[in-house]
């Protein structure tokens, strides 16, 4: 029997990949997005890689009683994978309400309904923004949480406390996940971090510039205490991410968690500087990247990355792409969209 997963924010960058992995390994994903910040024609996307109809429904998350609905609809429902969330930084710093209401209220609007439906199992979207500037690397899941540098990684550790707490109560089961980066798309390159108007994250800015959208990457900051200055990152593929989320649903749902609430770092266990992943873009594509070292980004931490050893003998998972994997897949899809 397939389990039926509902997938919240399943249209964005880490959900559309990780509905394509659920459907490869038999799952039947039923997808709830607003379309506030990802595009319908993604859903066209994932069914043209798996070949099936991708279970679909608009639903504002903020709005109980339309959420409430929906499990109504819906009373198989084996299990959530909650990715529904605003998430970029800058943007929470000029605007922290919209984050902050955004992201907790749908947070807890879902907690409601899975009590009152009888939903056990969720895995939570979090992030290693939890962590801020580690005192140590590589960085554990005991390492201590500290001060979010930005509303968007106040409101994952805010969300990782809601759950924490509710799952205490209640028969509700959690497995929070925190992504360190996440770069690459799918083999197809029909899936990737689609990004409207000037990107945030690294990856996609290196191949924009590449494609001739940029004319150069800036590169925040070259005097940090790091290999050569500039920040170091831990770079995960987006496909080994997703695979990590199948993992953890199971888990659950099979009720081998220990206690009600876990949390696992999903990274590759190495950390890599940005004029490495410059050089490393350029060694898996052949195309070199003009950029310019300017001053450091507000709320940049110099370097983290993570430690995977829980993840790996507790979840079973291992990443299995290489980091010129995750470049070169980036660059086909960026060149898919020309
Ligand atoms: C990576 C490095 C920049 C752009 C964010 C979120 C985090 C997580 C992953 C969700 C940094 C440098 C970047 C550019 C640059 N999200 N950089 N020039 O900030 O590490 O993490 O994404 O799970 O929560 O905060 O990612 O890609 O923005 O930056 O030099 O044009 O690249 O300084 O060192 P970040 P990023």
């Amino acid at each position: 029997m397939s389990h039926k997963i509902l997938v919240t924010g399943g249209l964005g960058y880490i959900g559309s990949h990780t509905c394509v992995a659920l459907i490869e390994q038999g799952y039947e994903p039923l997808v709830i997005d607003n379309l506030s910040e990802s595009d319908i024609e993604v859903k066209e996307r994932i069914e043209r890689i798996t070949g099936r109809e991708l279970l679909f429904e608009k639903v504002e998350m903020c709005d109980a009683d339309a959420l409430n609905k929906l499990f109504e609809r819906h009373p198989d429902i084996a299990g959530v994978i909650h990715f529904a969330a605003f998430l970029l930084v800058n943007e929470s710093v000029q605007n922290p309400l919209k984050y902050y209401e955004n992201n907790l209220i749908s947070t807890m609007n879902l907690l409601r309904c899975m009590d009152r439906f009888n939903v056990c199992p969720v895995v939570f979207s979090s992030s290693c923004t939890v962590y801020g500037n580690p005192d140590e690397l590589p960085v554990g899941e005991n390492a201590p949480i500290k001060e979010a540098e930005s509303p968007y990684g106040n409101t994952k550790k805010m969300g990782e406390d809601i759950l924490r707490d509710f799952s205490s109560i209640c028969d509700v089961n959690v497995i929070s996940l925190r992504y360190f980066n996440p770069i690459g798309a799918h083999e197809t390159a029909h899936i990737g971090e689609f990004q409207d108007g000037e990107p945030h994250h690294l990856v996609p800015y290196i191949t924009e510039t590449a494609v001739g959208k940029r004319e150069f990457l800036r590169v925040f900051g070259g005097d940090y205490d790091t290999r050569d200055g500039s920040c170091v990152r831990d770079y995960i593929h987006v496909m080994d991410i997703a695979e990590a989320h199948i993992l953890a649903v199971q888990r659950l749902i099979d009720a081998k968690n220990e206690g009600s609430f876990e949390v696992y770092n999903l990274g590759s266990g190495d950390g890599s500087t940005v004029l490495e992943m410059i050089n490393a873009f350029s060694t898996a594509t052949g195309i070199n990247i003009s950029y310019e070292i300017v001053d450091r980004r507000e709320g940049d931490v110099g370097a983290v990355y993570a430690d995977i050893t829980k993840a790996k003998n507790i979840l079973g998972w291992t990443p299995k792409r290489s980091l010129e994997t995750m470049l070169s897949s980036a660059w086909n899809f960026e060149e898919s969209l020309k």
